[in-house]
């Protein structure tokens, strides 16, 4: 059978776009072998590292050497057809990427630069694949029906619980259902943080850990302040259950206010506090929030610990349906990627 290329645009080259370039190095023969297709990184750009573009492809162990001399793509070797300093709006419009990867940093108050890039790719009729909440967060809708008007794909597994694949459960493994309602621990850092903190660490070390294990968001007020929880949310609302939510209308809460007394005092009474985001439809009223709330250890969710993940669907056929999974890290948002990468 034959060997299809699809070229990529990696907008952004920080932890998850390193990962999703060492992931695609790994798997290019298996991917062959297996699936027909060959994956190309025809360009790379990001603010700190420079652009590098060539129409024919880049070399993965080459972008890596170029990093580790100086930090930015400055070494990559010059060759015939290569092009440094396009623009990332350029990328996205200009180049002969089949897919944009959207992975820069989110930015949850305007959703950019990443929302221009997306528009740019969609509206040139290229296929755009996100780990970036920040778009599908806040224009959802839009970037859904552009792509559609320009036979695109706007695809972004990894924007909620990573890698593990809730986002297509619920909109192609659950079709058919109504999903009702939503709720699930869907930020792995503060996750991580309420876990080593119950183990007796302090609240400062253990954010420590999860920034220098990249788990956290650039900056980890995201992460702490339920804000990176309250777009999943967002997320799941509007493109898995079909609402209209706004970010104004979810009450959000993060971690900030719980104490190393309140953790050990749930643990003495049996009890776990919890980052949980939830969802409720009911009637035609839209309830959806993000908060710190104390379980019993019975609850499922208690049992979530660490940067594991878990979502539960209510639905009206099956019932409750929970997947459980990687919530964060370079190789486990990446694997979102790749997955829709695959699917495209
Ligand atoms: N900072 C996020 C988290 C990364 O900790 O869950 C994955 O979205």
């Amino acid at each position: 059978m034959k060997t299809t290329t699809h070229r990529l645009a990696l907008i952004g080259f920080g932890t998850v776009g390193q990962a999703l370039a060492k992931i695609i190095a790994a798997k290019q023969a298996d991917l062959k072998q297996l699936r027909h297709i060959r994956l190309q990184i025809v360009a790379v750009a990001t603010p700190g590292k420079g652009s590098l573009y060539h129409p024919d492809g880049l070399d993965i162990a080459a972008l890596f050497a170029a990093l580790e001399k100086d930090g930015t793509f400055a070494g990559y070797p010059d060759s015939p057809g290569l092009e440094r300093g396009w623009s990332n709006l350029a990328l996205a419009r200009d180049s002969n990427a089949d897919t944009v990867v959207e992975v820069s940093h989110t930015d949850m108050t305007t959703g950019q630069p990443a929302l221009d890039h997306c528009r740019t790719a969609l509206s040139r009729g290229k296929n755009v694949v996100t780990s970036n909440k920040g778009p599908v967060a806040l224009a959802y809708a839009d970037l859904s029906a552009l792509a559609a008007a320009n036979n695109a794909r706007f695809l972004f597994e990894s924007t909620v619980t990573a890698g593990t694949p809730s986002l297509r459960l619920a909109r192609h493994a659950l079709a058919g259902n109504e999903i009702t309602a939503m709720r699930g621990i869907l930020n792995g850092t503060t996750n991580f943080i309420l876990t080593e903190m119950e183990a007796g660490r302090s609240y400062a070390d253990a954010l420590a850990k999860a920034q220098s294990l990249g788990y956290a968001e650039a900056d980890p007020t995201a992460d702490v302040e339920g804000i990176d929880a309250l777009a999943k949310v967002l997320i799941v609302a509007n493109a898995v259950m079909g609402c209209a939510l706004t970010k104004d209308e979810i009450s959000c809460r993060g971690i900030t206010q719980l104490t190393a007394d309140d953790i050990a005092a749930a643990k003495a009474a049996g009890k776990r506090w919890k980052l949980i985001g939830q969802v409720e439809k009911q009637g035609g009223q839209v309830e959806a929030s993000v908060q710190p709330v104390l379980l019993p250890l019975s609850d499922p969710l208690a049992q979530v610990m660490g940067t594991t993940n878990a979502v539960t669907y209510r639905t009206d056929l099956l019932g409750d349906v929970t997947l459980v999974g990687a919530g964060a890290g370079g190789i486990e948002t990446a694997a979102g990627l790749l997955a829709d990468i695959l699917a495209i």
